[in-house]
């Protein structure tokens, strides 16, 4: 993918992963939209960047992608890169019945149907687009779920399944599709849930990692994995359930 002189939409960009790739992008000439929900973050980085551009948007309802598609696509004609990262992670145990499944947005709505549902608006416009790029953001979790987080993992495997048919069908239109893997990253994400297992402050530094998703990006990886961690996309079910007891061995207790 070239780097530069892109006009890219990123879902979740007033923190962690989101924002770090909204840096890397400033800086290498790209003009930049960030969404999310927190309007106060998004000022905040309007000041310290003020070349950025933002929108106020819930990802995970539909009046709000249907406003931000309009407002994206009226604006900036040129817009050719969607970057689909924003989402939420909860602990959730099933022993529990539906306790911790009543916290609106759900993780099913904003990791699942706002990439979806994002990504089938702005295709007519994607087409038309020179070089126009779909980046989707998954999770090495896809691939060995940590059990605390069931549905988050279960979305992330969604979205590498999807990933793939995507850029099967795209194939044709000259719209390229990339997955990211994160492995654990330093970020906010579910930041109460890592409180409590007792691993928040471990994982790779996120301007880092946004480093190496951009090096990946450039060199047209099409599932971007953190260089150095065991390849998940690739391990054996060996290797993948060798990775399964080693996540939760660590991290997971049972509150039955
Ligand atoms: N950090 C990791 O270890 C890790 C590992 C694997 C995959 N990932 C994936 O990386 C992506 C980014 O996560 P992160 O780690 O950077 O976490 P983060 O710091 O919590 O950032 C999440 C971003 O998503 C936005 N967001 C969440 N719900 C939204 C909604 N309904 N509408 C609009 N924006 C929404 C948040 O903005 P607002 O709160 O302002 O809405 C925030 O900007 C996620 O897809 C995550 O699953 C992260």
């Amino acid at each position: 993918m070239r780097l530069n002189n892109n006009t890219v939409l990123i879902t979740g960009g007033t923190s962690g992963i989101g924002y770090a790739l909204a840096k890397e992008l400033l800086a290498r000439n790209n003009t930049v939209i960030i969404c999310g929900r927190r309007e106060e973050r998004l000022r905040e980085i309007e000041q310290r960047h003020p070349e950025v551009h933002t929108a106020v948007c819930d990802v995970s309802r539909e009046d709000d992608r249907q406003e931000l598609v309009s407002w994206v696509t009226d604006r900036f004609s040129g817009l050719n890169v969607l970057v689909n990262n924003a989402g939420i992670q909860r602990d959730v145990n099933f022993n529990l019945g539906m306790r911790d499944l009543e916290s609106e947005p759900s993780e099913i709505a904003t990791n699942v149907e706002a990439p979806v549902y994002l990504t089938a608006r702005l295709i007519p416009h994607l087409r038309k687009q020179k070089d126009a790029v779909i980046i989707n953001v998954s999770s090495v979790l896809a691939f060995a779920p940590m059990a605390r987080v069931p549905v988050y993992c279960a979305t992330k495997a969604f979205i590498h399944n999807f990933t793939l048919s995507l850029r099967f069908q795209l194939q044709q239109t000259g719209i390229s599709v990339y997955e990211v893997l994160p492995p654990r990253v330093r970020t906010e994400l579910n930041l109460e849930g890592r409180k409590k297992a007792g691993y928040a402050d471990t994982g790779v530094d996120v301007d880092e990692y946004a480093r190496t998703v951009m090096d990946g990006l450039e060199a047209d990886v099409q599932e971007i994995e953190y260089p150095g961690a065991v390849p998940a996309a690739s391990a054996s079910r060996e290797d993948l359930d060798r990775m399964f007891e080693s996540i939760n061995d660590q991290t997971f207790t049972w509150h039955p």
